[in-house]
């Protein structure tokens, strides 16, 4: 038993997907989340920048003593792979579990992937699925715009605007006939029903955020890690800027009021800003 919290980072909003995941599928643990929410979006920077915004919200996490970090960031999962190898404690990104989950569902072979630039750019999502099945056809889409969506509350499933942004994005992908679809940032779960309604059902798609939380699940579980069955998790929400925006959304996006458990870090700044 390990009473411990998990350390969840995200470089805003995208990460909660990971938290509901969390809450459905392992309701014992305690969470510490972070989202940079003064520096989102993180998907159009350089390699170097998101490296050292990696590093910077490990480090606060780790202040918590947390005995698990996940990275509920596909841009992050996908470059900063120097930063998060050099995590000390068991380390969960979304890439590797996304990419097993994709190849497990497809049929036709042909899989999409949604994610940012630097997520698709990186190459990381195409890598992985390649390492699981060499033979897989990978269709990537660059789809910034979606970042903003969420972190403006576009949301709604009869917002026409976004299931319009959705449509020209995904065109390509249901032109390549993919039965698959990875969301591969975690800021797009969020938007899954529009997703869903524009590809039809006969399309999977793949959830990030959830398949990141089934990977953290199998750790803790392999390790000993989890918390007492007793124990009713809870869930404390730090963000680099006011809080507000982030409470306000957080709630449609969770379903939940967290507004009293966020709060705006001078200390995340400082770890960040020295
Ligand atoms: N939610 C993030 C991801 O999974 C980051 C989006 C962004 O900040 O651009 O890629």
């Amino acid at each position: 038993m390990d009473t411990r919290p998990i350390g969840i980072f995200d470089s805003g909003l995208g990460g909660l997907s990971a938290v509901k995941a969390v809450f459905q599928n392992l309701p014992n643990e305690d969470i510490i989340y972070f989202g940079d929410t003064q520096r989102v979006p993180y998907g159009s920077r350089s390699e170097k920048t998101i490296e050292a915004f990696a590093r910077e919200d490990i480090a606060f996490l780790e202040q918590f003593g947390c005995k698990l970090i996940m990275a509920a960031c596909g841009t992050v999962s996908s470059v900063a792979v120097n930063a998060t190898s050099k995590i000390k404690e068991p380390f969960v990104g979304v890439v590797k579990p996304s990419c097993v989950a994709a190849v497990k569902a497809t049929k036709n072979g042909r899989i999409g992937v949604m994610a940012t630039s630097a997520s698709i750019n990186s190459g990381a999502y195409d890598r992985e699925i390649h390492r699981i099945d060499p033979q897989a056809r990978i269709f990537g889409v660059s789809c910034p715009v979606l970042v903003t969506l969420v972190e403006n509350n576009w949301i709604d499933e009869d917002n026409y605007i976004s299931k319009e942004i959705i449509r020209r994005y995904i065109k390509p992908l249901l032109d390549a006939d993919v039965d698959t679809v990875i969301l591969g940032c975690t800021h797009f779960p969020h938007l899954a029903p529009i997703i869903q309604s524009v590809t039809g059902e006969g399309v999977t798609l793949i959830d990030s955020g959830f398949e990141a939380v089934m990977q953290a699940k199998k750790l803790l579980f392999e390790n000993g890690l989890e918390n007492d069955k007793s124990h009713i998790g809870t869930a404390k929400y730090f963000v680099s800027d006011k809080t507000q925006n982030f409470s306000v959304i957080a709630k449609t996006l969770l379903g939940t009021d967290i507004s009293d458990n966020v709060t705006f870090s001078e200390t995340a700044r400082q770890a960040i800003y020295g």
